[in-house]
């Protein structure tokens, strides 16, 4: 985002005219409540339709017979900024209210948690981010963008860039997974596909990145938890994104719940003044999470509202969501000079700003034309291109025997409730979708023409229904293909699980049927990285499916029939068993490293080594990696390397490169991911590759945040996942 300087000028003009009480307006985020019989904050019975707590059903009928109180009086009165929706023609009418019938006329920004798609719903983050297509990433957010506008929304509450170790925290799903190189990559893409429609003459949203910061580091991965590192774990894990997303000129910033060090990040001036609005230069705008103000008097970090308004406001958040904190008391607190004129014009400046950027003051409404061509149905694009990212995000982690693909004709038994859930494809944080547009695994094989007979038998929740499985059990089809996983409300916001295996009796099912001579695949749809080690023994064919969007029962059936052959990448480890998380690869070394002998770092009890490695990913071919060759140039280190497809079939490889700096003044990670490239051979094909690492990205921050490099000995390895590597070594 950048204001040229006529945009600059207007902002200021505008300001120079404000009030004191106008400008604390252009602070308050509002969204609708909920009167009657129902009287909760909209966000927070969004919060309860992502949590589980009412189902789509529930929250369609309350949204539909629901009084919803719009705040129109506020928003006439200028002590509205932002509000919280997504029905166009409802936004069209307040925003005219703000345009028309205020003394200034200054639009709202009007945001929404669109988190991987609106109506057409594309895979969750975490099994984008494994596609290790960054092209990808980028058009599925702008195709996001498009939707969005379409809406009357401007505002994304996306990207969420929380690079993730623990498996156990539900909002795994939501981001790039484990690791802060891929986590950056994905953020750059997202920004740019949200927002750089701006210079393309198409439509664009300002992106929200978060949480701002290192939300995921909760405590036992239990959400909203306490969370406490040092300086160069802050800057060297979960910084990155945000930097790589301010670089790219991200528009603003959510601050997160959690407490960092002792200070919540609401009221945290060092990480969004000193770091986020200085060190990385955001031009925009910091909006609290929902609530997060007044939070901090449950954290223990402010008396009273007023003063946890206060110190919000000096600290640097600008916007407050769903608290009135700012509204109640910002006009009084500038008064008794606890917040400076200063302090605050600083925060209406940048929102104004973002305003300014989007347009809104030109253009504030939504086409009636464009709000019905949506009505009606997505554009045909828009389907194949959710189709694509879900083809692209499914990982194989197991073909024993060369089981899958499967010939068309092949009779099995489809079993798991989860198959025909039409309505669980979309996973957490997914709000304007249409059933009639998702396709559930079942529905998917159908269209392919697959012979099946389907026994639901039981799903993440429910009991075996022991009929059916004894009917699955006797059928002549000796083959199963059983969909298995996590309902979508057992990940995503407060969804935290202290037991990640497959939860209910899926195993048991899976176990009879095994043990009644079937052989089964299995078909994973989840929200988490599951903790695999029973399943990896036992079952001979697994897919990890994630919940891929709408298109996702196409998508696995073409992967079933081979019609496409799976590309996709863990962006996450996967452990074996619940007690090793949180469980990364790029973990610095021990003085001990874990292996056989007693006194290592090791459990009694259950592996070191994951049960799928990060990056890992296997094909219906197969690739050899060999003649791995360093040279340095005077800013990179070039590796060059031979790709083979060893196999029968044309596949693409997501090729890696990794790095270990092998002594440094701090303990390094044992490898750091550091470049990708998908590369497609057709059969028997030999590529010469090349990956490059710029020097600059070969250090690391140290504990005063400062980035350093030191010279000496790097490790550098390559393969097709964090595992499997070639290696070499050279001294920079
Ligand atoms: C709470 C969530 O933490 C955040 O991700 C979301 O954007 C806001 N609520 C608004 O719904």
């Amino acid at each position: 985002m950048k204001l040229s300087s006529e945009q600059n000028k207007f902002v200021d003009d505008l300001l120079s005219k404000m009030t004191l009480e106008e400008k604390v307006g252009q602070l308050n985020q509002e969204s609708p409540s909920i009167v009657g019989g129902f009287d909760v904050p909209f966000e927070e019975l969004i919060e309860m339709l992502t949590d589980g707590r009412i189902s789509q059903e529930e929250f369609g009928k309350i949204m539909a017979t629901a009084t919803r109180d719009y705040h129109e009086d506020d928003i006439r009165a200028g002590k509205v900024s932002s509000f919280l929706d997504s029905d166009p023609r409802k936004i069209n009418e307040l925003q005219k209210i703000a345009v028309e019938e205020t003394r200034l006329g200054i639009p709202l920004i009007i945001g929404f948690d669109v988190i991987h798609g609106l109506r057409s719903v594309y895979p969750i983050a975490i099994a984008e981010a494994g596609s290790f297509d960054d092209k990808l990433m980028e058009k599925t957010a702008r195709m996001a963008a498009k939707e969005s506008r379409a809406h009357g929304i401007c505002w994304n509450f996306a990207p969420m860039i929380d690079v993730a170790r623990d498996s156990r925290w539900g909002r795994v799903s939501e981001g790039p997974g484990e690791d802060p190189f891929l986590g950056s990559r994905f953020a750059r893409a997202k920004i740019k596909g949200l927002q750089n429609g701006c210079d393309e003459g198409e439509d664009y949203v300002a992106a929200c990145t978060k949480h701002y910061v290192a939300y995921s580091a909760c405590e036992a991965g239990r959400d909203y938890n306490t969370t406490s590192m040092s300086i160069s774990q802050l800057y060297n894990v979960y910084l990155p994104p945000f930097k790589a997303a301010m670089e790219e000129g991200a528009c603003s910033a959510m601050a997160s719940f959690n407490d960092l060090n002792g200070v919540p990040c609401t009221v945290n001036s060092y990480t969004l003044r000193d770091i986020l609005k200085g060190e990385y230069g955001l031009e925009g705008f910091v909006v609290s999470d929902a609530n997060g103000i007044k939070e901090c008097v449950t954290h223990g970090m402010a008396e009273d509202d007023i003063d946890a308004g206060v110190k919000a406001m000096n600290a640097g958040l600008d916007m407050d969501m769903g608290t009135h904190i700012y509204y109640d008391h910002m006009v009084q607190a500038v008064k008794d000079g606890k917040v400076s004129m200063d302090t605050l014009d600083e925060a209406v400046r940048r929102i104004l700003g973002v305003k300014v950027w989007l347009g809104l003051f030109d253009n504030p409404y939504v086409d009636e034309a464009v709000i019905a061509a949506y009505e009606k149905e997505v554009p045909k694009e828009h389907m194949e291109l959710c189709l694509r990212a879900a083809e692209e995000s499914i990982v194989l982690l197991k073909n024993e025997g060369d089981i899958l693909p499967l010939k068309r004709d092949t009779k099995f038994s489809l079993v798991g409730e989860l198959a025909d859930r039409a309505d669980e494809v979309v996973g957490a944080w997914s709000l304007g979708w249409k059933k009639e547009e998702c396709v559930s695994v079942k529905e998917g094989l159908k269209a392919a023409g697959a012979a099946f007979d389907y026994y639901p038998v039981c799903g993440p929740e429910s009991k075996i229904n022991e009929e059916e499985l004894k009917a699955a059990i006797s059928s002549d089809n000796d083959l199963v293909i059983a969909v298995v996983g996590e309902y979508k409300s057992m990940s995503g916001e407060a969804s935290s699980r202290a037991d990640i295996t497959l939860p209910g009796q899926q195993r048991r099912m899976l176990k009879e049927l095994k043990e009644a001579g079937k052989t089964v695949i299995a078909v994973l749809m989840n929200g988490r990285p599951l903790a695999l080690g029973w399943e990896k023994e036992i079952i001979p064919a697994i897919i990890e499916g994630w919940h891929l969007g709408i298109q996702m029962g196409t998508a696995i059936a073409e992967v079933i029939f081979g019609e496409v052959n799976p590309s996709g990448k863990l962006s996450s480890t996967f452990s074996s068993v619940n007690g090793q998380e949180p469980l990364y690869y790029n973990h610095p070394n021990t003085g001990r490293p874990g292996s056989k002998s007693k006194f290592t770092s090791r459990y009694l009890d259950a592996p070191v080594e994951p049960c799928f490695p990060f990056g890992y990913g296997l094909s219906y071919t197969s690739f050899e990696y060999s003649d791995l060759k360093l040279t340095e140039t005077s800013d990179e280190i070039v590796a060059e390397f031979t790709l083979k497809n060893t196999g029968n079939l044309e596949g693409t490889e997501v090729a890696q490169l990794y790095m270990q700096d092998v002594c440094g003044s701090l303990v390094r990670p044992v490898k750091e991911l550091k470049n990708y490239a998908r590369i497609n051979l057709a059969a028997g094909e030999v590529k010469e590759v090349t990956l490059s690492l710029k020097k600059s990205d070969m250090g690391f921050y140290d504990n005063q945040g400062k980035y350093v490099f030191e010279s000496g000995l790097f490790r550098i390895y390559v393969g097709g996942n964090s595992r499997d590597t070639l290696v070499e070594e050279i001294i920079v």
